[in-house]
């Protein structure tokens, strides 16, 4: 039998033998895939200054200590129930909560759980070079906390398959550490946790975009019925919150930098030549991963998402605060779709069946506020008259609607010929990416310092100085 008290948790593992004895097959699977798949280089002589979740109060989860990441304490945490629950949107609005899986719901509510648990490890899988090329150890720190919770994060879906869904919960389980990302046989489920994620800038695109549709979904699974999951996804929230923010400032520290190295040049100079990061080259990949995230909310018309919704198992993000009544029987969306000739023609769909698009709208607000931020607080302050900018939600698409039909970032309708001309202008090259792995080839593992294409941050982690040694080798 494991250790329940190796594992952090508020769901009384010590007393539930049956989640104990189908953890005991997964756990050692789970360490072994973590040894093979999370980041090379840094499994046995390193301390990481990271924070464990140890309870759900605001002090539990803040717990900071040096540890090796294999012997990260992965946890199992729910947010605390909330007294008489009710369904609250869809054909069951005000019915109680499930504390057990509907059978008719079964096969949607796994499917959404595995789903969802497949992007968790399929991100440490993508993000498993960076360490070797990291611009410093605070930022080789904030990657391994981020790849430790995702690790969690794994745990608290495998967490549901295991408690609620039996013999194929745990074949699911299994599964889930059996895919990899990118692998052309057993690929990850969904297309962006395919894409390798191998420059530092890729990484805070990523954490600014693709985790924030983590961030969309995890608020619509926080909504649902069952009540266990919506109280697990509740708790990953408070995570996922640190991922952005690592994505959010890591890019701002960039255009921090690069505003710097313009000026130091007059602002005509190439900042390329200074070793710095050109801005229409981080707007390349703000419409890459933007666009590839944009597809992950699914397409425009989906009876999947009006099903999810009807049956109380997936509601809106933050669904208590639509002034509607949250049944949506007769409501409709309008919605930009194109005709049999290919234009774009504004039409009425059932808002159930438009739900999809109504995350996505919550994420493109969510995405511009950042961008926002990013315009305001860094190239406004430093006088730029540049600016950062989201890209139509046609451009580059492969989901939906505008799959394989092409448009340049502000909408416009573009030709095969047109696009295959123009799409670097708009999209990382391999040249591109060159240049990034060059200016990133030696990794900086000296406390308080930095690449050159990176500013410093404005403070550490845990009110630690910035040159902290985050990240310690052992001798
Ligand atoms: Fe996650
Ligand atoms: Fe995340």
């Amino acid at each position: 039998m494991i250790s329940a008290d190796r594992i952090p948790n508020n769901v009384d593992l010590s007393g539930n033998k049956r989640l104990l004895r189908a953890l005991e097959h997964w756990q050692p699977a789970y360490l072994d895939w973590w040894r093979e798949m999370g980041p090379p280089g840094f499994q046995d002589s390193h301390q990481v200054y990271l924070r464990t979740a140890v309870s759900v109060d605001a002090a539990g989860w803040a717990h900071f200590d040096y540890v090796r990441l294999p012997e990260y304490r992965w946890g199992i945490f729910l947010a605390e129930p909330m007294h008489d629950r009710r369904i609250g949107f869809g054909d069951f609005k005000g019915l109680p909560v499930w504390q057990e899986v509907p059978g008719e719901f079964r096969n949607q509510l796994r499917r959404l759980i595995v789903i969802q648990g497949d992007t968790e490890p399929a991100s440490v899988e993508q993000q498993r070079s960076l360490g070797a090329h990291c611009p410093s150890l605070y930022d080789l720190r904030n990657l391994f906390q981020v790849n430790v919770e995702e690790g969690r994060h794994l745990w608290a879906m495998v967490y549901l398959l295991h408690s609620y869904f039996g013999r194929d919960g745990r074949d699911e389980a299994e599964a889930l550490l059996e895919r990899r990302s990118g692998n052309d046989d057993t690929p990850r489920m969904l297309e962006a946790f395919n894409e390798p994620i191998d420059t530092w800038l890729d990484f805070f695109a990523f954490t600014m975009f693709t985790d924030r549709d983590g961030k969309s979904q995890l608020l619509s699974l926080s909504e649902s019925s069952l009540d266990p999951l919506a109280r697990t996804t509740r708790f990953m929230l408070t995570e996922e919150a640190h991922h952005m923010f690592v994505g959010e400032s890591g890019l701002a520290r960039i255009l921090e930098r690069t505003c710097q190295l313009l000026r130091e040049s007059g602002y005509s100079g190439d900042v390329r030549r200074a070793g710095g990061i050109d801005l229409p080259l981080i707007q390349k990949f703000v419409n890459f991963w933007f666009s590839q995230s944009l597809d992950l909310h699914g397409s425009e018309v989906s009876s999947n998402a009006a099903t999810y919704f009807a049956n109380g198992l997936k509601g809106r993000a933050e669904e208590d605060k639509f002034e509607d009544d949250h049944v949506l029987a007769a409501n409709m969306y309008m919605l930009d779709m194109l005709d049999d000739s290919g234009r774009i023609i504004r039409q009425e769909v059932p808002m159930r069946n438009a739900l999809n698009e109504v995350l996505r709208d919550w994420y493109v607000g969510d995405c511009q506020a950042g961008v926002d931020r990013w315009n305001k607080r860094v190239l406004e302050a430093h006088g730029m008259s540049e600016r950062i900018a989201l890209p139509s939600r046609k451009f580059n698409r492969r989901v939906g609607v505008y799959a394989g039909k092409h448009f340049d970032p502000y909408g416009n309708r573009l030709t095969p010929e047109e696009w295959e001309r123009k799409k670097y202008e708009w999209l990382p090259s391999a040249e591109d990416k060159q240049y990034l792995h060059s200016i990133q080839v030696d990794p900086v593992y000296k406390p308080g310092q930095f690449a050159n294409y990176i500013a410093p941050p404005q403070r550490g982690i845990n009110r630690q100085p910035i040159d902290f040694e985050y990240v310690r080798t052992e001798a």
